[in-house]
């Protein structure tokens, strides 16, 4: 089983942190689905210590969804332990850096994908979160900055000399986004190279894969990101520990997990836009399903809670047996 320094996790399957979709109510749905660790997306370590409002409300989290991982980002040190020392008081049970954001804005400040350029200043940063914060450190890395500049293993020895607990390896070069096949022969390269927990992420679409990356490159545990936030029963089909909800159909289990999304969301986001996620949340879980392409032209223009969820209730009515 995997274990992230005091943090023994369920199963080997990490939920990826994702701008825009891993919300709260998206991380108890993954959470109820089989994932051993979700994670809130990236935060702004400097938004925090500065109080913004709406970067505070990042850490906002629930007992059903735990153990919660809060990936922050930043380049100063001293901020980014203030920051981890803030995400811990709130309840976080884990502190993830973010070393792999290729967005321009978050690059030009020496965050996210950046820092896999200076393993000098990440191991500064990890002993430094370390000295404030005593919660399981991580880091998301990607393969180097670029094939030119590719420091990867000099960085995963910063994190390990720094006294990070484990390290995720999104196996692309920052500079590739997400163009290319992800290369897993540098999770293994990883493997070989530090001791801690190396989780593997990059295109893994299923259980088979899963196991695949495991075998293949000896890695710890598997992040799954992009599957997962139209299909978060990607965490349950792998887990073969996890047999609670084999006696009801797919169907079943699909319309029961878009109705408590649905709900969840009307509970915990700002009411003005929770249509906005609902109508998101309902294109991506229907998609490849059943005369799904009338459902989702259909949604289109409905703007309110009450249509999308009577909208929806028509449709997944309509499936019943199907799928
Ligand atoms: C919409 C979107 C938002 C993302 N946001 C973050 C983020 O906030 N922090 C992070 O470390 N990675 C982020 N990622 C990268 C994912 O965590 C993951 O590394 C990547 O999608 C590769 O995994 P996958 O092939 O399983 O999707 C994001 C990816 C997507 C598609």
């Amino acid at each position: 089983m995997l274990r992230i320094g005091s943090l023994q996790l369920d199963g080997p399957l990490v939920m990826a942190p994702m701008a825009g979709t891993t919300n709260l109510p998206f991380r108890i749905i993954a959470r109820k689905c089989g994932a051993s660790l979700v994670m809130t997306e990236m935060v702004s370590a400097k938004g925090l210590v500065l109080r913004h409002k709406k970067t505070l409300d990042f850490l906002s989290s629930d007992p059903d969804e735990r153990p919660l991982g809060v990936q922050i980002f930043g380049s100063d040190p001293a901020v980014m332990a203030e920051a981890a020392a803030m995400a811990e008081e709130s309840g976080a049970d884990l502190i993830d850096i973010n070393m792999g954001c290729p967005v321009r804005k978050v690059l030009k400040t020496g965050a996210g994908g950046s820092l896999m350029r200076d393993p000098h200043l990440v191991e500064k940063i990890v002993s430094r979160i370390r000295r404030s914060c005593a919660l399981p450190l991580t880091a998301k890395v990607r393969t180097g900055f670029s094939p030119q500049e590719d420091s990867f293993a000099d960085v995963l020895r910063a994190l390990e000399a720094g006294g990070a607990d484990a390290v995720t390896v999104h196996a692309r070069y920052v500079l590739q986004g997400f163009s290319g096949l992800a290369d897993w022969t540098r999770i293994a390269q990883a493997k070989s190279t530090v001791t801690m927990p190396v989780i593997g992420n990059g295109d893994v679409t299923g259980s088979i894969m899963a196991a695949d990356m495991m075998n293949s490159t000896g890695c710890d545990g598997v992040m799954i990101g992009r599957a997962a936030a139209s299909n978060p029963w990607v965490f349950s089909a792998l887990d073969p520990f996890n047999t609670s909800s084999c006696d009801i159909s797919a169907a079943e289990r699909r319309r029961a997990v878009i109705y408590e999304h649905c709900i969840l969301l009307k509970k915990y986001m700002d009411s003005r836009r929770v249509g906005f996620f609902m109508r998101g949340v309902l294109l991506r879980y229907t998609k490849g399903l059943t005369a799904s392409t009338a459902f989702r032209n259909s949604i289109s223009s409905l703007k309110t809670p009450e249509e999308l969820m009577e909208a929806a209730d028509r449709y997944l009515s309509s499936l019943k047996g199907a799928n």
